[in-house]
């Protein structure tokens, strides 16, 4: 198959690719939190090519992707708490989990009863989900065991001539999957941290309850609520190591592993004599999760890229605010090798 490179920003691409969409195809698109591979949510039959596509098992539920709240109302049993959320932060980077109509087929939603409901704030993603004219099924664009892709360059060397067309666009802003929650005991369940915070769903005055597959490795007879909780996802080639202790602690520790060719320590801008060591790489500064968030699958792409690195060091990050998305992609990254020192 040959995948068409389309433009972002040309209306006369993003017709196609709805054209595509309506035909059954598959499109890689832009959202701000990362990369998508779209399909028709309608099609049993597009949803087993994306499966197809990423290679990744067929158990593990698609996101529907919708141009707006209200149209919820066509595919799930919305409540109160959907609209009080919706009217909060989306479009935006929340996925919320409601109980599922029947026009969505089993196949989208790795047979469960239930559908996450998501509308992304990127203008290119919004336009290109209007044209297709119905909602659209999207896991991240990325092949299954990679990290999720951030940049058109990722997309392209993951899933080119897999799938039928890519959009290209700029970088994703956020750098990190949407938080997904559902609707628990009056309040929410989070099943997966993002850029929207316990913190800042706590404040319009719903209760958060973290899912304990956020921050702590599953036994083998457990299961997460987001089925794709359980996979090693983001997994770099290099086996990571994160150090929890003190500051200072950790930061000796670290500095162990400097001029190590086959290591690669990450640190913060403020870790100075860390900065200066030839095998440091700079994920961000501490002040700015953000930033942090936005570079660091392209960073764990990149270092996989790099001959001979068999470790990465690093710092177990905070787990406030943003930090426990970003917490939770490094220990699922490390396959939850965390030293306490
Ligand atoms: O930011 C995002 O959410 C991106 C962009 C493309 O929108 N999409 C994304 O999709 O990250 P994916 O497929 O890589 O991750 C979706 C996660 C999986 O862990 C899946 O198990 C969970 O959402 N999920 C989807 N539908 C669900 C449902 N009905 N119940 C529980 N978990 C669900
Ligand atoms: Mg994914």
């Amino acid at each position: 198959m040959t995948t068409k490179i389309l433009e972002g920003c040309s209306q006369h691409d993003l017709e196609l690719a709805g054209q595509i969409i309506r035909q059954g195809g598959l499109v890689a698109f832009p959202t701000e939190t990362v990369y998508g591979l779209g399909a028709s949510a309608l099609s049993a039959d597009s949803a087993e090519k994306v499966y197809k596509a990423k290679g990744r098992p067929s158990d593990n539920p698609l996101i529907v992707h919708l141009s707006k709240a209200e149209e919820a109302e066509k595919y799930a049993y919305t409540n109160k708490l959907y609209y009080k959320l919706a009217d909060s932060f989306m479009p935006g980077p929340l996925t919320v989990i409601l109980p599922k109509k029947d026009i969505i087929p089993d196949e989208v939603t790795g047979s469960l009863k239930t559908v996450g409901i998501r509308v992304p704030s990127n203008v290119t993603a919004r336009k290109f989900i209007e044209l297709s004219g119905c909602p659209i099924a999207a896991p991240s664009a990325n092949l299954s065991g990679k990290p999720s892709t951030t940049k058109t360059s990722h997309v392209i060397a993951d899933l080119m001539d897999k799938i039928d067309a890519i959009i290209a666009s700029e970088d994703s802003e956020i750098g990190l999957e949407s938080t997904i929650v559902m609707p628990y005991e009056g309040g929410v369940k989070m099943l997966r941290p993002g850029a929207v915070t316990p913190e800042m769903i706590e404040n319009i005055g719903i209760s958060v309850t973290l899912d304990k597959a956020i921050t702590e490795k599953l036994g083998d007879n457990e299961k997460p609520l987001a089925p794709g909780m359980k996979y090693r996802h983001y997994a770099p080639r290099a086996e990571v190591t994160l150090y929890s202790g003190s500051r200072e602690n950790v930061n000796n520790q670290l500095k162990c592993h400097k001029g190590i060719d086959s290591a690669v320590i990450l640190c913060y801008n403020e870790d100075k004599e860390l900065v200066l060591a030839k095998n440091s790489y700079v994920i961000g500064s501490r002040e700015n999760e953000s930033n942090t968030a936005h570079r660091l699958f392209a960073i764990l792409r990149e270092l996989d890229e790099r001959e001979g690195v068999k470790n990465i060091y690093a710092e177990l990050p905070s787990s406030k605010g943003m930090g426990l998305a970003i917490f939770n992609r490094l220990i699922k990254a490390s396959g939850y090798n965390v030293k306490e020192i």
